[in-house]
C-alpha cells in the first residue's frame, strides 16, 4: 500500500466556542476533544504524522504524544494556510495525504479506511469525505454540475440562498494524492475573510481535469464539527451513546443508557449492572459483578468485585471486594474500604482506611483515620481531626473495637483493639486494648473483661463487657 502521511489540524482559534482556552481542550467523556482525532490518527498507522498547532500550543501541545512531530502556525490563516506550514515536514514522506481536523472528533477508523480504498480505487488526485445533513448550517456545501459531478467547496458563508439549501456537506477530511498537492497547495488565493481555504483544492483540482471523488460517511454524524458548545454537547452525547453501547456489548448491564454517564476513561467488569442517573467518571474502575446506583457519582475510584454502591458519591477512593455503601455515603480522596466495609446513610470518609468487615452505619465522619478489622464504628462518631492550628491530625482505632454511638475522637488519638467507648464519650487521650472508656472527657473505667460498675454505665456500654466475642455483630 502507498505510504499515508497524516495532518492533523490544531491551531484554529476557537472564536465560536467563545472560551478562554482552545477548544480542543475542553473535555469530551472524559477527555480532551483533540484526544480523539489523535487516537485516530495512531489508529491508522500512518508513515508519519505531524501536528499544526497555533491558538493556545503550548497548551494544546501537551495532549501530544511525547516525539509527534509539529509545527507552529503563526498567524492562523485558515485551514489550506495550516497545511502550507505542515508542508517541509511532509513533503518526500509520503504518496498521500490524509487532512484530519482537530475538532472532528467523532470519526471512526473504519470510516477512513474506507475512504483510502475508494481513493485509490478512484485513483482520484483529491477525495473527500461527505455527508448528507439535515441541517448543514455552518458546513461547507458540495457543489455538483449538472452532471452530478463535484465543482467545488464553498464556504458557508460564500453561497447564495439557494446554495445554502444544499445537504451535502464536506467533512473538512480530505485525501490528497501527495505530489499534486505539494504543487497546487501553494496556490490557494486569500479568501475576503483574509484566510486560505483547504476545500478551495476541489475547484482546482476540476478545473485541471483531475479526478475528485466524494466518500459519504455511513453514518453522518460521524463528520460533526466541534464549533460551538451546542456542538459539543452533540458530540458528547454520540460518544456517550456509543461508549454505553460497548460496554453492554461486553457484558455490564446499563438499565437505562440514556440517563447513564460513562466516561471514555473508565472501565468495567462483566456482569457488574449500572443502574439509572449515574456518573462513572475520570480514572474509575469497576469490578465483576458489582451494583452501582441509581443515583450514584464516581470520580477516578476504584471498585473491587461485587461491592454495592447505592446513591453515594465516591471521588478518588478505593473499595476492596464486597464493599457495600449507601444510601447517601461520601467517600472523598485517600478513602480506602477494605473487603467488605459496611458503610450506611450519611457517611463520610476521607483520607482513611477502614479494615475488612469495619461497619459504620450511620451519620458519621472518618477522616485522617485507620481502623482496624471489624471494629464497629456507632451512629454519630466522629473524627475532630482538625485542631485550631489548621494541622489535621490522625486517629487509630485498633481491630474489633466498639465505638459508642455520638463518640467525638478529638485527634491525635488512640483507641487499642477491642476497647469500647460509651455513648457520648468525647475522647481526649489514648484508650489502651481492651479497657471501656466513657464521659466527657471521656476516662477509662474498666476493662471489658470487669463486670460494669452499678452507676454511671455508658447506655451502649450495658451490653458490651463481654468483646471481643459477645459484641453485637450488625450495628442497628
Ligand atoms: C471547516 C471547513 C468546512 C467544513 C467544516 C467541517 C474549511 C475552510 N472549511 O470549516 O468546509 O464543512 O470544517 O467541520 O476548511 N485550523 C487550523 N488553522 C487555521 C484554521 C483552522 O489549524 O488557521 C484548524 C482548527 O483548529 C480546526 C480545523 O482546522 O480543528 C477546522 O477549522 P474550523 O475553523 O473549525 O473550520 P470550520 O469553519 O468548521
Ligand atoms: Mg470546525
Amino acid at each position: 500500500m502507498s505510504r499515508l502521511a497524516i495532518a492533523l489540524l490544531a491551531a484554529g482559534q476557537s472564536t465560536r466556542m467563545r472560551s478562554r482556552r482552545s477548544k480542543l481542550l475542553h473535555p469530551l467523556a472524559g477527555r480532551p476533544l483533540l484526544l480523539y482525532p489523535l487516537r485516530l490518527a495512531e489508529a491508522l498507522r500512518p508513515n508519519i504524522l505531524v501536528v499544526v498547532l497555533g491558538h493556545a500550543a503550548e497548551e494544546v501541545r501537551t495532549l501530544l504524544p511525547s516525539g509527534c512531530p509539529f509545527v507552529l502556525q503563526e498567524p492562523q490563516l485558515g485551514t489550506g494556510h495550516a497545511v502550507q506550514q505542515a508542508q517541509p515536514l511532509l513533503e518526500g514522506h509520503c504518496d498521500e495525504l490524509l487532512v484530519l481536523y482537530g475538532d472532528t472528533p467523532l470519526l471512526r477508523p473504519e470510516t477512513l479506511e474506507g475512504m483510502r480504498r475508494h481513493h485509490e480505487h478512484q485513483g482520484a488526485a483529491v477525495t473527500l469525505l461527505s455527508a448528507i445533513l439535515p441541517d448543514p448550517s455552518g458546513y461547507g456545501r458540495v457543489l455538483r454540475d449538472p452532471e452530478g459531478q463535484v465543482c467545488a467547496i464553498l464556504e458557508e458563508a460564500d453561497t447564495s440562498p439557494e446554495q445554502r439549501a444544499i445537504r451535502e456537506v464536506a467533512s473538512g477530511i480530505f485525501l490528497f494524492r501527495a505530489p499534486w498537492l505539494w504543487k497546487h497547495l501553494p496556490l490557494l488565493s486569500r479568501s475576503p475573510k483574509g484566510e486560505y481555504y483547504l476545500t478551495e483544492l476541489v475547484a482546482l483540482a476540476v478545473g485541471e481535469g483531475e479526478r475528485v471523488a466524494t466518500y459519504p460517511a455511513a453514518d453522518p454524524e460521524e463528520v460533526l464539527g466541534v464549533n460551538d458548545r451546542v456542538q459539543l454537547a452533540q458530540a458528547e452525547r454520540v460518544l456517550r451513546r456509543r461508549i454505553a453501547r460497548r460496554w453492554m456489548l461486553d457484558g455490564v448491564t446499563i438499565v437505562d443508557p440514556e440517563s447513564t454517564y460513562i466516561d471514555d476513561t473508565v472501565e468495567i467488569g462483566q456482569d457488574t449492572v449500572i443502574c439509572p442517573n449515574t456518573h462513572l467518571l475520570g480514572a474509575t474502575r469497576i469490578g465483576e459483578g458489582c451494583e452501582i446506583g441509581p443515583n450514584s457519582i464516581l470520580v477516578d475510584t476504584v471498585v473491587g468485585n461485587g461491592c454495592r454502591v447505592f446513591a453515594s458519591v465516591l471521588e478518588e477512593a478505593v473499595l476492596e471486594d464486597e464493599v457495600r455503601i449507601g444510601p447517601f455515603g461520601h467517600l472523598r480522596k485517600g478513602a480506602h474500604l477494605a473487603r467488605g466495609v459496611r458503610m450506611g446513610n450519611f457517611g463520610e470518609v476521607k483520607n482513611a482506611y477502614l479494615g475488612p468487615g469495619v461497619k459504620m452505619g450511620h451519620f458519621s465522619y472518618i477522616g485522617d483515620a485507620e481502623i482496624g478489622a471489624e471494629t464497629n464504628i456507632g451512629a454519630g462518631t466522629i473524627t475532630c481531626n482538625f485542631d485550631t492550628k489548621g494541622r489535621k491530625n490522625r486517629t487509630v482505632i485498633g481491630k474489633r473495637a466498639y465505638i459508642g454511638s455520638d463518640t467525638m475522637l478529638v485527634a491525635p488519638v488512640e483507641v487499642g483493639d477491642g476497647a469500647v467507648t460509651g455513648a457520648g464519650s468525647v475522647v481526649t487521650r489514648s484508650i489502651p486494648p481492651r479497657a471501656v472508656a466513657y464521659g466527657v472527657p471521656a476516662r477509662v473505667r474498666r476493662t471489658v473483661d470487669e463486670d460494669p460498675p452499678t452507676e454511671d454505665a455508658p447506655q451502649e456500654g450495658a451490653s458490651i463487657p463481654e468483646r471481643p466475642e459477645g459484641l453485637p455483630s450488625e450495628p442497628k
